[in-house]
């Protein structure tokens, strides 16, 4: 996917699919999962959270796979598959769709927002 930002954090906490030592390094899509707003400067590391939302205040738990918590939203916000090979970190899928896409192969095809 071309122009798509995703955010990777340690939490700190084990996180569902993390990877790392401690199982808590997760990435995430900077789109909200509701109507694509970016989340860039959401995150709130003391609740290992993103949101909410600027503009439907969507919020979703980083640690448990990016599901919803509260807002608008009605999935989770997809979250990336990463793998560890020889101490780099590779993002090799993502789980959801990302909004604004009708899918999330390589070279996937945006979807024109109206
Ligand atoms: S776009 Fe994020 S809550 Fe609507």
């Amino acid at each position: 996917m071309e122009k798509h930002s995703n955010f990777l954090v340690k939490l700190g906490a084990k996180a569902s699919d993390g990877v790392g030592s401690a199982q808590d390094i997760v990435a995430f899509s900077y789109a909200c999962s509701h109507m694509g707003c970016p989340l860039v400067g959401r995150y709130r590391a003391e609740h290992k959270m993103v949101g909410p939302c600027t503009c439907h205040f969507s919020t979703f738990d980083l640690a448990k796979n990016g599901t919803l918590i509260i807002g608008q939203a009605t999935q989770s916000l997809p979250q990336m598959i990463l793998e560890l090979d020889a101490g780099a970190i590779f993002a090799t899928g993502v789980t959801g769709l990302v909004y604004g896409y009708r899918d999330n192969l390589d070279g996937g095809t945006a979807v024109a927002v109206r």
